[in-house]
């Protein structure tokens, strides 16, 4: 589309309600496409921007069940969540709605019944898993089996989270189900398939030929891929319980894939928004754009299109924008393993700093490779960009335009060169970021308003007012009009970026609703115009605060290796005879010290009942002598002396190992008298 659309429908990919929203959730799609949306709105455009809940499929069936909660219930609690956290960072949708919703199932199951009437479908006889104990037919997920690839006994009937390898559930050695530990036997089952195979060519000629260079690089590669390897008819039907009945005669028990129903919940949404719909999905001049993670390229790209065309009474995506992934700290973020920045977790350590958040994820986009979040950057992008040069400038600005002129903005006299430089330059900044975000960048359209605020900083900066009102008050005046013309106009361009200090800077500068490309005007805060008293837009986020959220991920870390910790086999049998040659005690450490020279080694005093001896162990790091010193430990004490660093070692302290390579002492469970045997 080249021409100004005439409206706008912008979806973000549809959540699943299996869980809270995280930031690679946010940086990756809602961002994004709530940057995109709010632009469009200042642009004075028609828009809808459409989300809601994903509440069907088995993440929702296997989390209730983890839960031991129904679906219902569990797609309840976190449709709330997610709504909730939305909310809280300012993204902004016309609606955003739910699959489960009635609507929905009738919207999915009409569009069912159309491309089944229409003939648009294959049925299929196959072969599938099925459990006898639970009598239900097993998705992948249900089903573990040992990995051929790498021997993992743990793999799913669709992948091994181990080796990472693709499975078809078939593939699995000694399957189980994991709904009642049965063997899975093959039992038969129809389903309707779409013959993807069919759009091959059409597909082609719509990405291929028609988005090259049109569509980002990941998106269009993948897409092609794709296609070149050739299409294959996909099931859009599932022998489930939890989700949209399929609407048609001899489907008991069955329901529309979730890949199937979600798409359509765009349709169903904008139908709860709107009595006129129809016109943002079915006339030719909107511009629908699908903002998604990299993991929904193929649904969005090939499936949903193929189903709209199947239809024939939709548009189809003009792009779909679809971005990398944001790792946490070097590693994946991860449900399972909790190994994420929750954002609803993220408001209560720090409140009120929505925009920040917003604003590192943006810096940092995984638009074009995936990248990485960390507390230091995170940080460091608070403290030395948002508050050092977007809010020291306006600080400065709204201080000494009070200052001088009782917060009444001052005339321009006599323009130099450079006053004419910088108003050349504002004039140009609206288009100059609008260029980039319409094309989808982001990042780029973030860093030149942050060099709107350099620019306004480097110009004080340069004209330094506050030496020159000493001598020049007519001179100060032009400077400090032009520096709130630079500040009228960041309130206007940092609105998708950063709504709520936006909102703070506007009301700040006393400034009425503006649209985007008043942005550039000289004129923006006429002269005269009184502006409010200096805030705050941004405070320091200090050492402790990231510090505290590093330690957090390191516990959770440490959780994790806890939680996956496999013991070491058993040694080889021994006989008792040869156990019954180690002669353990029960005694008291009655002096400790670190060895000299040496990290690892503590030198021991023991009672051991028998004799006072003095033992070396490896345990300094972590023990401190004065704290162990009383404690009651295990000791061989027949082991062989030994000479360690000059010093003789008559036995060893019998130690535990954690997981995390951790040390603890074998104690008893009680006070024993020193000497007491250990058998
Ligand atoms: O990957 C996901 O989280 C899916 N729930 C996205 C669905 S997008 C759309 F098709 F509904
Ligand atoms: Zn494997």
């Amino acid at each position: 589309m080249t021409t100004t659309p005439k409206r706008y429908t912008v979806t973000a990919a549809l959540p699943y309600a299996n869980g809270p929203v995280h930031i690679g959730h946010l940086a990756g799609v809602y961002l994004p496409a709530d940057i995109y949306v709010r632009y469009l709105r200042l642009q004075g455009r028609d828009v809808k921007f459409i989300c809601g809940s994903d509440e069907h499929g088995v993440p929702i069936t296997i989390r209730a069940k983890k839960e031991g909660i129904t679906p219902q219930q569990a797609v309840d609690k976190y449709h709330e969540l997610i709504k909730q956290s939305f909310e809280d960072f300012r993204v902004s949708f016309d609606v955003y709605d739910r699959t489960s919703s009635q609507i929905h199932h009738e919207t999915a199951s009409d569009f069912f019944k159309k491309l089944h009437a229409d003939g648009k479908f294959i049925e299929q006889t196959t072969q599938q898993y099925y459990d006898e104990t639970a009598q239900q037919f097993l998705a992948d997920r249900y089903i573990v089996g040992t990995c051929p690839k790498c021997g993992n006994e743990n793999a799913y009937g669709d992948q091994c989270e181990s080796c990472g390898t693709s499975l078809n559930a078939t593939d699995l050695i000694n399957p189980k189900s994991t709904l009642s530990g049965a063997v899975p036997v093959m039992r038969e089952t129809k389903h309707w398939y779409l013959p993807l195979n069919e759009y091959e060519p059409w597909l082609r000629e719509w990405i291929v030929e028609g988005h090259k260079g049109d569509w980002k690089p990941n998106v269009y590669g993948q897409c092609k891929s794709w296609i070149d390897q050739g299409l294959q008819p996909r099931a859009v039907t599932r022998d489930l319980d939890w989700g949209v009945p399929v609407p048609v005669e001899g489907a008991e028990g069955k329901v529309l894939y979730v890949w199937f129903d979600a798409p359509i919940g765009y349709i169903s949404a904008t139908k709860a928004l709107t009595d006129d719909w129809e016109k943002y999905w079915k006339d030719e001049e909107t511009k629908l754009v699908h903002f998604i993670g990299k993991d929904n390229i193929v649904f969005h790209c090939i499936i949903f299109p193929s189903m709209l065309k199947a239809h024939g009474d939709y548009i189809l995506p003009d792009n779909v924008p679809a971005n990398e992934f944001l790792n946490l700290e070097g590693d994946k973020i991860s449900t399972s393993r909790n190994w994420a920045v929750w954002l609803h977790e993220f408001l209560q350590d720090f409140p009120g700093k929505g925009d920040v958040l917003r604003y590192t994820l943006c810096a940092n986009a995984p638009e074009t490779k995936d990248n990485d979040f960390t507390w230091k950057d995170y940080q460091a992008r608070n403290n030395n960009e948002l508050l050092a040069i977007l809010g020291n400038f306006i600080n400065r600005a709204v201080v000494l335009t009070q200052k001088y002129y009782e917060g009444a903005v001052p005339a321009r006299g006599e323009l130099t060169d450079y006053d004419k430089e910088v108003l050349g330059v504002l004039e140009g900044m609206p288009m100059v970021i609008a260029t980039y975000i319409e094309r989808y960048k982001f990042r780029d359209a973030l860093g030149e308003l942050m060099n709107l605020a350099r620019l306004g900083n480097k110009y004080l900066a340069d004209t330094e007012p506050w030496k020159l009102i000493k001598t020049d008050e007519e001179r100060v005046k032009t400077i400090m009009n032009i520096a709130l013309q630079i500040s009228g106009s960041l309130a206007i361009l940092m609105e998708p970026f950063l709504p709520t200090s936006a909102d703070k800077l506007r009301s700040m500068l006393s400034m009425n609703p503006a649209m985007w490309t008043d942005a550039g005007s000289a004129e923006l805060l006429p002269a005269g115009h009184v502006i409010g008293k200096p805030e705050l837009l941004f405070e320091r986020v200090e050492d402790a605060a990231v510090e505290a959220q590093v330690q957090k991920l390191l516990d959770t870390k440490k959780a994790n290796e806890m939680a996956n910790a496999v013991a070491e086999p058993a040694k080889e049998n021994i006989s008792f005879e040869d156990f019954s040659k180690m002669d353990i005690r029960i005694g008291t450490i009655m002096e400790a010290e670190k060895v000299a020279k040496t990290k690892k080694l503590l030198k021991l005093k023991i009672d051991t009942g028998i004799d006072q001896r003095t033992v070396v162990s490896g345990i300094a790091e972590f023990f401190n002598p004065e704290e162990i010193i009383g404690q009651q430990v295990s000791i061989l004490v027949n082991l062989a002396p030994r000479d360690i660093k000059g010093i003789t070692s008559q036995g060893m302290i019998l130690m535990a190992e954690n997981a995390d390579g951790s040390l603890a002492f074998v104690q008893p469970g009680k006070q024993i008298t020193n000497g007491g045997t250990v058998s």
